[in-house]
């Protein structure tokens, strides 16, 4: 057969931009209300990206018309970075139509991205296969707050919400009562379950990994180096800290470690990502305690994307892979799943 090879392209292809943007709503609850969500510069810089190969694209709000809009447009692939439109499978929302169409789509499924939410059941799923992880307690709404098994101070977070939401300037608990408020106010602000962690004190990685299988690349760990920290005396890479980056923390990567800590966490954050079966791309949360032992704290098989602030095109920029280049690269893993030469 001819022109089934990668390197030979078979003209403009129809791809489709799934996302869902930020709405400023007076509704809002907390602040954080709209942080996972997608500015418009993040979707066009996609578009771009895509653009600049000659294909054809169409953007794709992923709210309730989507099927409708998906069944009019027909693309052949589409690349998706909506988050969904709330509960605990929201980022499964998208996915899962698109599956229900029979259109394939750059990253992970439907099962992979729900239950990566969840981030008590990815822990508890990681344990089976001994990745390190800090102890944990989770707390659904109304339930006694027990600590048996924690070991203060505790970090308290939405146990299933991402983008730092929940983590708020107070999230870590010195006692059992400031734990017992602290939960109380999440249940209040967020809906959901609450988990508490112990608090890691150490250096803070983060890991990101493009492709799949055998060609499946990681880049080298990012670390977040902290110069200011809104809470006095911990080093939480939260909400505020991600909104005003520059004026508390820098980055550097690769990160300066030796070279044994960083072959075991990047085969830790591999670990993570083939048992979780994620696709095209991911990226890995670490923090490493004063003993050099490692704990895997999350991993985003939806990270952000955001030219110039999120931390996944940050690490290839460092790496001298630009947004653009990155972003066909995902678009390229997916297509190649998909059997769609690009
Ligand atoms: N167990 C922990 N120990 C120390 N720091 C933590 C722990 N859990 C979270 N953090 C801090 O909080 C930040 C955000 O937590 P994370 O679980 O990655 O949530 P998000 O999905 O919002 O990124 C981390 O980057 C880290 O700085
Ligand atoms: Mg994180």
């Amino acid at each position: 057969m001819e022109n089934q090879s990668d390197d030979v392209p078979l003209g403009p292809v129809k791809i489709g931009v799934t996302y869902n943007l930020k709405h400023a709503d007076a509704n809002d609850k907390a602040p954080d209300e709209q942080a996972e969500f997608d500015s418009i510069d993040t979707v066009l810089a996609i578009e771009a990206a895509i653009r600049k190969h000659g294909h054809d694209t169409v953007l794709l709000e992923a709210d309730e018309s989507l099927p409708e809009k998906l069944r009019q447009a027909l693309p052949t692939i589409v690349f998706n970075i909506a988050e969904g439109l709330g509960g605990r499978a929201r980022e499964a929302q998208t996915p899962a139509v698109l599956n229900l169409l029979h259109i394939p789509f750059t990253g992970s499924d439907e099962t992979t991205l729900c239950l990566a939410l969840d981030k008590a059941l990815t822990k508890r799923l990681l344990a089976t296969y001994h990745i390190p992880t800090p102890h944990y307690r989770v707390y659904t709404p109304g339930e006694p707050v027990r600590t048996e098994g924690l070991h203060f101070p505790v970090i308290v977070k939405p146990n299933a919400e991402g983008s730092s939401k929940g983590i708020s300037d107070v999230c870590i608990a010195k006692s059992a009562s400031e734990l017992r408020a602290l939960v109380q106010k999440n249940w209040t602000l967020y809906g959901g379950a609450v988990l508490a962690e112990d608090f890691i004190s150490g250096r803070e990685f983060t890991v990101a990994l493009l492709g799949n299988g055998a060609s499946l690349q990681v880049f080298p760990p990012m670390e977040i180096l902290y110069h200011n920290t809104p809470i006095e005396g911990y080093n939480v890479y939260n909400y505020t800290v991600k909104q005003e980056y520059t004026k508390y923390v820098s980055y550097r990567c690769p990160a300066e470690i030796n070279i044994d800590l960083e072959q075991e966490m990047v085969r830790l954050a591999k670990k993570v990502f083939s048992v979780l079966e994620c696709r095209d791309f991911a990226r890995v949360d670490f923090r490493v305690d004063e003993a050099g032992r490692i704990y895997f704290i999350e991993i985003n098989p939806l990270p952000g994307l955001a030219p110039h602030y999120s931390d996944y095109p940050m690490i290839a920029e460092f790496c001298g892979v630009s947004h653009e280049d990155l972003v066909y690269s995902v678009l390229r893993a997916g297509a190649q799943r998909a059997g769609i030469a690009l």
